[in-house]
């Protein structure tokens, strides 16, 4: 193969692999910067060598959003993503191509706050809101509508008499609530969300109508599609306007200019201000004003001539590194993290920093009592960017990781294939804490009353050295804690009782395997239907399953082979936890044995979850996708592609009441 072909395959995966985690799961790894690069490099290896493209790339340069389980509907007028520019000199290229075109002409530029959320598109029809659309792939849109409904400050109606209009925003989610929601999520044991972008994304796309009514979304509306009669409007201005005359929530302000030089000079004042919007901004949008000149300069496939995108650095801020400061994970993986003298940044007091790991440390020769750079590109865990040398005392030393271990008196080791170090003992009482915590936690074991403080003390009083020993203690032991009294002492210890008959994949992600997450779990739990069966797995039986790479099945190889895990599953199972795929006490008729089920679209009577649960109680199996072997679909409201393809598989299609019809009983 060519090295050109190499390079293009090579970025053409990377693109497609960070498309999917930006616009479908809504999870980025890296930030927009780096992934306009990534692109620009794709497009002008295309540029120079086009016999590289396949008909395939074409699609890799518009992002999707669309997902399974929604409908998906075409916009009137295609929603177009911008141009990003990172410099000023690009700004002054497009704008001064533009002075040069309008020279005998009134021309005027407006510059808006580029807002950092989710693009949507709301129909009216005769004033009234009929149906709202993600970008999706630019033509075609996922509908959202049940979700956006419940953004309190959008109008259902507006005084409007057009025959329907395409209203374009941003959907976004304030900072308190996403602190709010991470807060939770954080108490309960469930993974936090990187930053508000990310939850609100995610948040527009939940199929489960109940969660997303617990969250709270807001919107600001900048500009229309497609709008009938067609002369209702004439600029971007009297749009922005309009907007606020019938109700909707509008840009806190935006810049009128006549020239580059003024338009750059408003994208600075916005700069200067941003912070304090409601709404997270990352850049500015400069559009030309008047409809009629934005029609003459036209539009690429992808983006229009006559509006560009000026992103904002991330910001940066200088500070003292305080302290370096360790923190222990549930299998005892060592993070490093820097503790900042606090710093104003993008709005938030900052006062700690990720270092992420000992090689990073040393990378960037980061000491104690530096002043260091610290920056926050869109997440809201900032990093440490660099070390101000000229502010570096004359008596400061290089941080060694593994003296500072010493000092703390942990007793670490570095892992063999990877930067971090992880505490070796086992009966670490830090450990030993953080290993419990994961163990009650919601998505392992889900224990009720069994947070923080409760194992802290279980710990000190009772000397509680692993999950096991939890279910030696008697609802009089509980009495001895903090503020405990017989009805906090009872309902500790019948949670505690009641996570024996938990389903197995909970205890497999329990017991802390490392690299194990929630759905690997789950995976291990339908390939090997019992503890014992995967305790006796070997490691090329580990690989074939899909989802398993050579890590995790290293990493659970390693695991069982511990004989202090061994006896630890052993005690577990004397206590009498389940150790077999199937619930043992449900008592449930295993009607839907050896039955495949695929499960799409919506449900009036019960979440996709619900169903999963149903029928695995049942006895039946639920696949993510659809094959000749599938048994039946279960297909609700907005089901997609997959109702297509079980069509033409000739799988068997049923509904929700069907499906409770076969098990013979509501849930
Ligand atoms: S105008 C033809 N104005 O940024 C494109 N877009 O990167 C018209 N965005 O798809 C878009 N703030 O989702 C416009 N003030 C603003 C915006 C804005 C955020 C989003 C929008 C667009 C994306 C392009």
């Amino acid at each position: 193969m060519s090295s050109q072909k190499e390079a293009y395959l090579r970025l053409k995966k990377a693109v497609a692999h960070h498309d999917k985690l930006y616009y479908k799961q809504a999870t980025p790894e890296i930030d927009d910067q780096a992934y306009d690069q990534l692109k620009a490099d794709l497009e002008e290896l295309l540029k120079k060598y086009p016999e590289l493209e396949d008909a395939q790339t074409s699609l890799f340069l518009v992002g999707d959003d669309r997902v399974e389980g929604f409908q998906s509907f075409k916009h009137r007028l295609p929603m177009l993503s911008l141009d990003n520019t990172y410099n000023k000199s690009d700004f002054f290229t497009f704008a001064e191509r533009l002075e040069s075109q309008f020279t005998d002409e009134d021309f005027q530029l407006t510059i808006e706050p580029k807002i950092d959320g989710v693009a949507v598109s709301i129909t009216y029809e005769n004033g009234i809101m009929t149906r709202a659309l993600t970008r999706g792939n630019g033509t075609e849109g996922d509908d959202i509508t049940q979700n956006v409904k419940l953004i309190k400050d959008l109008p259902d109606t507006i005084p409007c008499d057009s025959a329907f209009i395409e209203i374009r925003g941003e959907i976004y989610m304030r900072h308190d609530e996403f602190e709010h929601i991470n807060a939770v999520r954080k108490e309960t044991g469930q993974d936090t969300f990187k930053n508000p972008r990310n939850l609100a994304a995610g948040t527009i796309k939940l199929l489960d109508f109940e969660e997303a009514k617990k969250r709270s979304l807001n919107i600001v509306t900048y500009g229309l599609g497609a709008f009938e009669p067609a002369n209702l409007f004439s600029s971007q201005i009297s749009i922005q306007g309009k907007l606020k005359d019938w109700g909707f929530p509008v840009l806190e302000k935006f810049w009128k200019a006549k020239n580059a030089k003024e338009a750059w000079d408003s994208i600075e004042a916005l700069d200067e201000i941003r912070n304090h919007f409601s709404y997270p901004t990352d850049g500015a949008v400069i559009k030309v004003n008047a409809f009629s000149q934005q029609k003459r300069l036209g539009s690429t496939a992808k983006a229009p001539r006559y509006a560009i995108a000026y992103k904002f650095e991330a910001e940066k801020a200088e500070t003292r590194l305080n302290d370096i400061q360790l923190q222990i994970g549930r299998t005892g993986a060592i993070t490093p993290v820097a503790i900042l003298e606090a710093v104003q940044l993008a709005g938030t007091t900052v006062s700690r920093a990720t270092l992420h790991n000992e090689d990073e440390i040393s990378r960037k020769d980061i000491r104690i009592g530096d002043t260091v750079v610290v920056q926050k590109a869109g997440e809201i865990i900032p990093q440490v960017l660099s070390v101000n040398l000229d502010k570096r005392p004359c008596d400061s030393q290089a941080f060694c990781f593994a003296d500072h271990l010493k000092s703390l008196n942990i007793e670490a080791k570095r892992d063999s294939d990877g930067a971090s170090w992880r505490i070796t003992a086992k009966d670490d009482p830090i450990r030993r804490q953080r290993a419990l915590m994961h163990y009650a936690s919601r998505p392992a074991m889900d224990i009720e009353n069994l947070g923080t403080a409760v194992i802290e003390q279980l710990i000190q009083i009772f000397e509680i050295k692993d999950p096991s020993n939890l279910y030696t203690l008697s609802q009089n032991d509980f009495l001895k804690l903090d503020k405990f009294k017989e009805k906090s002492a009872g309902n500790l210890y019948r949670s505690i009782q009641s996570s024996k008959s938990q389903e197995l994949w909970r205890l497999i992600h329990g017991v802390g395997i490392p690299n194990v997450g929630k759905q690997a779990a789950k995976d291990l739990e339908s390939q090997f239907l019992s503890m014992e069966n995967l305790q006796s797995a070997s490691y090329s039986e580990l690989i074939q399953i899909g989802g398993i790479g050579a890590t995790m099945a290293e990493s659970i190889r390693t695991w069982f082979d511990d004989p202090d895990n061994q006896s630890m599953l052993n005690r577990l199972e004397a206590e009498g936890l389940n150790m077999d795929a199937q619930k043992p006490d449900s008592g449930e008729e295993q009607t839907l044995a050896n039955k495949t089920f695929v499960i799409t679209g919506k449900f009036e009577s019960m979440t996709r979850d619900e169903a999963s649960e149903l029928i695995e109680r049942a006895g039946g199996k639920v696949s993510s996708s659809i094959s000749a072997k599938t048994d039946y679909l279960i297909a609700g409201e907005s089901a997609g592609s997959k109702l297509d393809k079980a069509q033409k598989l000739g799988v068997t299609i049923i509904s929700d009441q069907e499906l409770t019809q076969m098990i013979g009983k509501e849930l």
